[in-house]
Protein backbone atom coordinates (compact mmCIF):
# COMPACT_ATOMS: atom_id res chain seq x y z
CA UNK A 1 0.00 0.00 0.00
CA UNK A 2 1.38 3.47 -1.14
CA UNK A 3 1.00 6.65 1.02
CA UNK A 4 -0.05 10.08 -0.63
CA UNK A 5 1.87 13.22 1.48
CA UNK A 6 0.16 16.35 -0.22
CA UNK A 7 3.16 19.23 0.47
CA UNK A 8 5.52 16.32 1.02
CA UNK A 9 8.32 18.49 -0.84
CA UNK A 10 7.85 21.24 2.15
CA UNK A 11 9.45 21.71 5.42
CA UNK A 12 7.66 19.31 8.09
CA UNK A 13 6.20 17.33 5.35
CA UNK A 14 9.71 16.57 3.95
CA UNK A 15 10.77 14.87 6.88
CA UNK A 16 7.71 12.55 7.25
CA UNK A 17 8.32 11.53 3.81
CA UNK A 18 12.07 10.52 4.51
CA UNK A 19 10.86 8.55 8.02
CA UNK A 20 8.32 6.96 5.81
CA UNK A 21 11.13 5.80 3.35
CA UNK A 22 13.20 4.68 5.59
CA UNK A 23 10.32 2.71 6.78
CA UNK A 24 10.13 0.96 3.78
CA UNK A 25 6.74 2.61 3.05
CA UNK A 26 5.83 3.17 -0.53
CA UNK A 27 5.32 7.20 -0.78
CA UNK A 28 3.95 9.66 -3.38
CA UNK A 29 5.04 13.43 -2.69
CA UNK A 30 2.51 15.52 -4.40
CA UNK A 31 3.25 19.23 -4.18
CA UNK A 32 2.81 22.45 -6.33
CA UNK A 33 6.05 23.56 -5.09
CA UNK A 34 4.90 26.72 -4.06
CA UNK A 35 7.10 26.14 -1.14
CA UNK A 36 8.43 22.43 -2.04
CA UNK A 37 11.68 21.55 -3.41
CA UNK A 38 12.31 18.53 -5.22
CA UNK A 39 15.77 17.95 -3.42
CA UNK A 40 13.72 17.22 -0.33
CA UNK A 41 11.63 13.92 -1.77
CA UNK A 42 14.13 11.36 -0.32
CA UNK A 43 13.86 8.71 -3.46
CA UNK A 44 9.69 9.17 -2.88
CA UNK A 45 7.93 9.65 -6.46
CA UNK A 46 7.21 13.02 -6.96
CA UNK A 47 4.21 14.50 -8.52
CA UNK A 48 3.98 18.14 -9.34
CA UNK A 49 0.27 19.43 -9.27
CA UNK A 50 -2.52 21.24 -7.21
CA UNK A 51 -4.63 19.27 -4.66
CA UNK A 52 -7.47 21.50 -6.41
CA UNK A 53 -6.62 19.64 -9.45
CA UNK A 54 -9.26 16.63 -8.99
CA UNK A 55 -8.22 14.89 -12.25
CA UNK A 56 -4.55 14.95 -11.69
CA UNK A 57 -5.27 13.43 -8.03
CA UNK A 58 -7.76 11.10 -9.67
CA UNK A 59 -4.67 9.83 -12.67
CA UNK A 60 -2.56 9.60 -9.40
CA UNK A 61 -4.89 7.52 -6.96
CA UNK A 62 -5.78 5.36 -9.95
CA UNK A 63 -2.40 4.64 -10.87
CA UNK A 64 -0.95 3.39 -7.13
CA UNK A 65 -2.67 1.32 -4.20
CA UNK A 66 -2.87 4.27 -2.21
CA UNK A 67 -4.53 3.39 1.61
CA UNK A 68 -3.76 6.54 3.04
CA UNK A 69 -3.08 10.49 2.76
CA UNK A 70 -0.73 12.65 4.86
CA UNK A 71 -2.07 15.87 4.26
CA UNK A 72 0.11 19.02 4.73
CA UNK A 73 -0.09 21.29 1.53
CA UNK A 74 -1.76 24.40 2.91
CA UNK A 75 -0.69 27.65 3.54
CA UNK A 76 0.42 29.07 6.53
CA UNK A 77 1.17 32.49 6.98
CA UNK A 78 -0.90 34.02 9.80
CA UNK A 79 0.13 37.74 8.91
CA UNK A 80 -0.97 36.96 4.82
CA UNK A 81 -4.26 35.29 5.84
CA UNK A 82 -5.50 38.19 7.95
CA UNK A 83 -4.25 40.41 4.47
CA UNK A 84 -5.83 37.89 2.14
CA UNK A 85 -8.18 35.74 3.85
CA UNK A 86 -9.86 34.41 0.69
CA UNK A 87 -6.08 32.56 -0.29
CA UNK A 88 -6.50 30.70 2.60
CA UNK A 89 -9.78 29.92 2.44
CA UNK A 90 -9.23 28.55 -1.40
CA UNK A 91 -6.32 26.83 -0.69
CA UNK A 92 -6.84 25.17 2.97
CA UNK A 93 -10.58 23.98 2.59
CA UNK A 94 -11.71 24.27 -0.75
CA UNK A 95 -8.76 22.56 -2.46
CA UNK A 96 -8.87 19.98 0.69
CA UNK A 97 -12.35 19.04 0.13
CA UNK A 98 -11.57 18.57 -3.43
CA UNK A 99 -9.06 16.22 -2.36
CA UNK A 100 -11.42 14.35 0.30
CA UNK A 101 -13.71 14.12 -2.42
CA UNK A 102 -11.43 11.99 -4.92
CA UNK A 103 -10.28 10.29 -1.64
CA UNK A 104 -13.87 9.47 -0.91
CA UNK A 105 -14.35 8.39 -4.90
CA UNK A 106 -10.97 6.06 -4.78
CA UNK A 107 -12.52 4.32 -1.35
CA UNK A 108 -9.41 5.62 0.09
CA UNK A 109 -10.60 6.64 4.01
CA UNK A 110 -7.55 7.36 6.41
CA UNK A 111 -5.84 10.93 6.87
CA UNK A 112 -3.41 12.40 9.13
CA UNK A 113 -4.09 16.34 8.66
CA UNK A 114 -1.72 19.21 10.08
CA UNK A 115 -3.89 20.95 12.44
CA UNK A 116 -1.98 23.90 14.06
CA UNK A 117 -1.82 25.36 17.41
CA UNK A 118 -3.49 28.31 16.44
CA UNK A 119 -6.65 26.69 16.42
CA UNK A 120 -6.96 27.63 20.12
CA UNK A 121 -6.47 31.54 19.79
CA UNK A 122 -5.37 32.54 23.14
CA UNK A 123 -5.42 30.09 26.16
CA UNK A 124 -7.28 30.23 29.14
CA UNK A 125 -5.03 27.71 30.65
CA UNK A 126 -1.21 26.63 29.92
CA UNK A 127 -0.22 23.77 28.88
CA UNK A 128 -3.16 23.74 26.57
CA UNK A 129 -4.71 20.15 26.66
CA UNK A 130 -6.50 19.04 23.30
CA UNK A 131 -9.94 19.97 24.64
CA UNK A 132 -9.29 23.87 25.43
CA UNK A 133 -11.77 25.77 24.30
CA UNK A 134 -11.30 26.83 20.35
CA UNK A 135 -11.05 30.61 19.60
CA UNK A 136 -8.70 31.08 16.20
CA UNK A 137 -7.53 34.90 16.03
CA UNK A 138 -6.99 34.93 12.10
CA UNK A 139 -8.53 32.79 8.99
CA UNK A 140 -5.55 30.65 8.98
CA UNK A 141 -6.22 28.70 12.30
CA UNK A 142 -9.94 29.19 11.31
CA UNK A 143 -9.33 27.59 8.47
CA UNK A 144 -7.23 24.72 10.10
CA UNK A 145 -10.33 24.18 12.60
CA UNK A 146 -12.80 24.12 9.85
CA UNK A 147 -10.78 21.10 8.28
CA UNK A 148 -10.80 19.58 11.77
CA UNK A 149 -14.69 19.88 12.13
CA UNK A 150 -15.27 18.93 8.32
CA UNK A 151 -13.50 15.93 9.14
CA UNK A 152 -15.04 14.78 12.18
CA UNK A 153 -18.27 14.94 9.77
CA UNK A 154 -16.79 12.60 7.44
CA UNK A 155 -16.48 10.34 9.38
CA UNK A 156 -19.92 10.07 10.86
CA UNK A 157 -21.39 10.18 7.13
CA UNK A 158 -18.44 8.42 5.45
CA UNK A 159 -16.25 6.33 7.69
CA UNK A 160 -13.10 8.37 6.55
CA UNK A 161 -10.98 8.28 9.81
CA UNK A 162 -8.52 10.62 10.58
CA UNK A 163 -6.09 12.11 12.86
CA UNK A 164 -5.36 15.98 13.15
CA UNK A 165 -2.10 16.86 14.83
CA UNK A 166 -1.86 20.14 16.49
CA UNK A 167 1.77 20.99 15.64
CA UNK A 168 3.10 23.76 18.29
CA UNK A 169 6.51 25.65 17.05
CA UNK A 170 7.81 23.12 14.17
CA UNK A 171 11.49 23.71 14.05
CA UNK A 172 14.85 21.60 13.79
CA UNK A 173 15.97 19.92 10.93
CA UNK A 174 16.75 16.15 9.92
CA UNK A 175 19.77 15.03 11.75
CA UNK A 176 21.34 14.35 8.95
CA UNK A 177 21.87 17.36 7.42
CA UNK A 178 20.16 16.34 4.21
CA UNK A 179 17.04 17.93 4.50
CA UNK A 180 15.96 21.11 6.49
CA UNK A 181 13.80 24.12 6.56
CA UNK A 182 13.56 26.56 3.58
CA UNK A 183 11.17 28.97 2.99
CA UNK A 184 11.37 32.09 0.99
CA UNK A 185 10.12 34.42 2.22
CA UNK A 186 11.05 33.16 5.78
CA UNK A 187 8.69 33.61 8.78
CA UNK A 188 9.68 31.29 11.39
CA UNK A 189 11.82 32.50 14.36
CA UNK A 190 14.54 30.36 14.12
CA UNK A 191 15.79 30.41 10.61
CA UNK A 192 15.31 34.67 10.90
CA UNK A 193 17.70 34.14 13.81
CA UNK A 194 20.19 32.01 12.27
CA UNK A 195 19.95 34.20 9.21
CA UNK A 196 21.53 37.04 11.39
CA UNK A 197 24.24 34.63 12.48
CA UNK A 198 25.36 33.81 9.02
CA UNK A 199 25.23 37.38 8.23
CA UNK A 200 22.30 37.10 5.76
CA UNK A 201 19.96 39.48 7.77
CA UNK A 202 21.10 42.53 10.00
CA UNK A 203 18.95 42.21 12.58
CA UNK A 204 16.14 40.22 14.20
CA UNK A 205 12.56 42.07 15.34
CA UNK A 206 11.65 41.32 18.47
CA UNK A 207 7.86 41.64 18.21
CA UNK A 208 6.91 42.95 21.72
CA UNK A 209 8.82 42.98 25.42
CA UNK A 210 6.07 43.80 27.48
CA UNK A 211 4.50 40.40 27.71
CA UNK A 212 2.72 39.10 30.55
CA UNK A 213 5.80 36.81 30.77
CA UNK A 214 9.15 36.32 33.00
CA UNK A 215 11.45 38.41 30.43
CA UNK A 216 8.65 40.35 28.71
CA UNK A 217 8.96 38.44 25.56
CA UNK A 218 6.14 35.42 23.80
CA UNK A 219 6.94 32.46 24.77
CA UNK A 220 6.45 28.91 22.64
CA UNK A 221 6.87 25.57 22.17
CA UNK A 222 9.65 24.37 19.94
CA UNK A 223 8.82 20.59 18.66
CA UNK A 224 11.75 19.06 16.12
CA UNK A 225 10.15 18.61 13.14
CA UNK A 226 11.61 14.30 13.38
CA UNK A 227 9.61 14.40 16.25
CA UNK A 228 6.65 15.32 14.43
CA UNK A 229 7.83 13.10 11.23
CA UNK A 230 7.73 10.07 14.23
CA UNK A 231 3.89 11.46 15.33
CA UNK A 232 2.96 10.63 11.66
CA UNK A 233 4.29 7.15 11.47
CA UNK A 234 2.75 6.31 15.11
CA UNK A 235 -0.67 8.07 13.58
CA UNK A 236 -0.34 5.47 10.67
CA UNK A 237 -0.24 2.43 12.27
CA UNK A 238 -3.05 3.43 14.77
CA UNK A 239 -5.33 4.17 11.64
CA UNK A 240 -4.32 0.89 10.24
CA UNK A 241 -5.40 -0.66 13.28
CA UNK A 242 -8.76 1.02 12.90
CA UNK A 243 -8.37 4.18 15.25
CA UNK A 244 -11.31 6.81 15.51
CA UNK A 245 -11.23 10.34 14.21
CA UNK A 246 -8.70 12.34 17.24
CA UNK A 247 -7.07 15.50 17.28
CA UNK A 248 -3.72 15.33 19.59
CA UNK A 249 -1.32 18.19 20.19
CA UNK A 250 2.43 17.84 19.32
CA UNK A 251 4.81 20.24 21.77
CA UNK A 252 7.34 19.61 24.19
CA UNK A 253 5.09 20.81 27.53
CA UNK A 254 8.24 23.45 27.44
CA UNK A 255 7.87 27.32 26.86
CA UNK A 256 10.85 28.88 25.73
CA UNK A 257 10.64 32.99 25.49
CA UNK A 258 12.29 34.87 22.43
CA UNK A 259 15.21 36.02 24.08
CA UNK A 260 16.01 32.25 25.11
CA UNK A 261 16.18 31.63 21.38
CA UNK A 262 18.57 34.01 20.64
CA UNK A 263 20.97 33.10 23.51
CA UNK A 264 20.82 29.58 22.45
CA UNK A 265 21.28 30.50 18.72
CA UNK A 266 23.88 32.55 19.93
CA UNK A 267 25.78 29.87 22.16
CA UNK A 268 24.95 27.38 19.12
CA UNK A 269 26.57 28.73 16.46
CA UNK A 270 29.05 30.73 18.54
CA UNK A 271 28.02 34.48 16.73
CA UNK A 272 26.31 37.47 18.34
CA UNK A 273 22.83 37.90 17.19
CA UNK A 274 21.62 41.72 17.13
CA UNK A 275 17.70 42.27 18.00
CA UNK A 276 16.01 45.13 17.75
CA UNK A 277 12.85 45.61 19.86
CA UNK A 278 9.92 46.35 18.10
CA UNK A 279 6.16 46.77 18.73
CA UNK A 280 3.45 43.49 19.53
CA UNK A 281 1.90 41.74 16.45
CA UNK A 282 -1.59 41.77 16.88
CA UNK A 283 -3.03 38.49 17.32
CA UNK A 284 -0.06 37.36 18.93
CA UNK A 285 -1.09 35.05 22.15
CA UNK A 286 1.82 35.77 25.12
CA UNK A 287 2.24 32.29 25.67
CA UNK A 288 1.52 28.92 23.47
CA UNK A 289 2.51 25.69 25.35
CA UNK A 290 1.23 22.10 24.80
CA UNK A 291 0.22 19.25 26.85
CA UNK A 292 0.94 16.12 24.85
CA UNK A 293 -0.17 13.89 27.16
CA UNK A 294 -2.63 12.45 24.98
CA UNK A 295 -0.47 11.14 22.30
CA UNK A 296 2.50 10.19 24.76
CA UNK A 297 -0.92 8.21 26.38
CA UNK A 298 -2.15 6.18 23.54
CA UNK A 299 0.28 6.23 20.76
CA UNK A 300 3.07 6.37 22.91
CA UNK A 301 4.88 9.24 21.16
CA UNK A 302 8.48 10.05 22.46
CA UNK A 303 9.94 12.95 21.33
CA UNK A 304 13.78 12.37 20.57
CA UNK A 305 14.92 15.93 20.70
CA UNK A 306 12.89 17.75 23.26
CA UNK A 307 15.47 20.11 24.11
CA UNK A 308 15.79 23.53 22.59
CA UNK A 309 19.70 23.79 22.29
CA UNK A 310 19.29 20.18 19.67
CA UNK A 311 16.96 21.59 18.32
CA UNK A 312 19.01 24.87 17.38
CA UNK A 313 21.97 22.35 16.59
CA UNK A 314 20.35 20.57 13.68
CA UNK A 315 18.84 23.90 12.61
CA UNK A 316 22.22 25.39 12.56
CA UNK A 317 23.92 22.29 11.20
CA UNK A 318 21.10 22.45 7.88
CA UNK A 319 21.35 26.50 7.77
CA UNK A 320 25.09 26.96 8.05
CA UNK A 321 25.45 24.04 5.31
CA UNK A 322 22.73 25.06 2.92
CA UNK A 323 22.67 28.84 3.72
CA UNK A 324 20.51 29.78 0.53
CA UNK A 325 18.36 26.71 1.21
CA UNK A 326 18.41 23.79 -1.52
CA UNK A 327 18.72 25.65 -4.53
CA UNK A 328 20.25 29.03 -4.22
CA UNK A 329 17.42 30.53 -5.17
N1 LIG B 1 5.76 24.99 10.39
C1 LIG B 1 5.03 25.09 11.49
O1 LIG B 1 5.48 25.52 12.57
C2 LIG B 1 3.59 24.61 11.48
C3 LIG B 1 2.84 24.74 12.67
C4 LIG B 1 1.53 24.31 12.67
C5 LIG B 1 0.97 23.74 11.53
N2 LIG B 1 1.70 23.66 10.39
C6 LIG B 1 1.06 23.07 9.20
O2 LIG B 1 1.89 22.03 8.70
C7 LIG B 1 1.81 21.96 7.28
C8 LIG B 1 3.20 22.03 6.71
O3 LIG B 1 3.83 23.24 7.14
P1 LIG B 1 5.28 23.62 6.63
O4 LIG B 1 5.88 24.55 7.62
O5 LIG B 1 5.99 22.39 6.25
O6 LIG B 1 4.91 24.48 5.35
P2 LIG B 1 5.54 24.40 3.88
O7 LIG B 1 5.06 25.61 3.15
O8 LIG B 1 7.01 24.18 3.97
O9 LIG B 1 4.88 23.09 3.28
C9 LIG B 1 3.62 23.08 2.62
C10 LIG B 1 3.82 22.44 1.28
O10 LIG B 1 2.57 22.38 0.62
C11 LIG B 1 2.74 22.76 -0.73
N3 LIG B 1 1.46 23.26 -1.21
C12 LIG B 1 0.83 24.41 -0.82
N4 LIG B 1 -0.33 24.55 -1.50
C13 LIG B 1 -0.44 23.46 -2.32
C14 LIG B 1 -1.41 23.02 -3.26
N5 LIG B 1 -2.51 23.74 -3.51
N6 LIG B 1 -1.19 21.86 -3.92
C15 LIG B 1 -0.07 21.12 -3.68
N7 LIG B 1 0.89 21.49 -2.81
C16 LIG B 1 0.71 22.64 -2.14
C17 LIG B 1 3.85 23.78 -0.73
O11 LIG B 1 4.54 23.86 -1.97
C18 LIG B 1 4.76 23.25 0.38
O12 LIG B 1 5.76 22.39 -0.15
C19 LIG B 1 0.89 23.10 6.85
O13 LIG B 1 -0.40 22.57 6.66
C20 LIG B 1 0.91 24.04 8.04
O14 LIG B 1 -0.28 24.77 8.13
C21 LIG B 1 2.99 24.07 10.33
Amino acid sequence: MAVLVTGGLGYVGSHAVKMLVERGESVISFDDLAFGHTQAASGSKVVIGDIGDKNLLKKVFSTHDIDSVMHFAAFADVGESVADPQKYYITNISKSLALLEVMLEFGVKQMIFSSSAATFGEPEEVPIPEDHPKNPTNPYGRSKLMLEEILKEYEHAYGLRSISFRYFNASGADPSGLIGEDHKPEHHIIPLVLQVALGQRDKFSIFGTDWPTPDGTCVRDYVHVTDLAQAHVLGLGALRKGKATTAYNLGNGNGYSVREVIAMAEEVSGKKIAAVETDRRPGDPAVLVASSKKIIEELGWKPAYPELKTIIETAWNWHSQHPNGYDGR
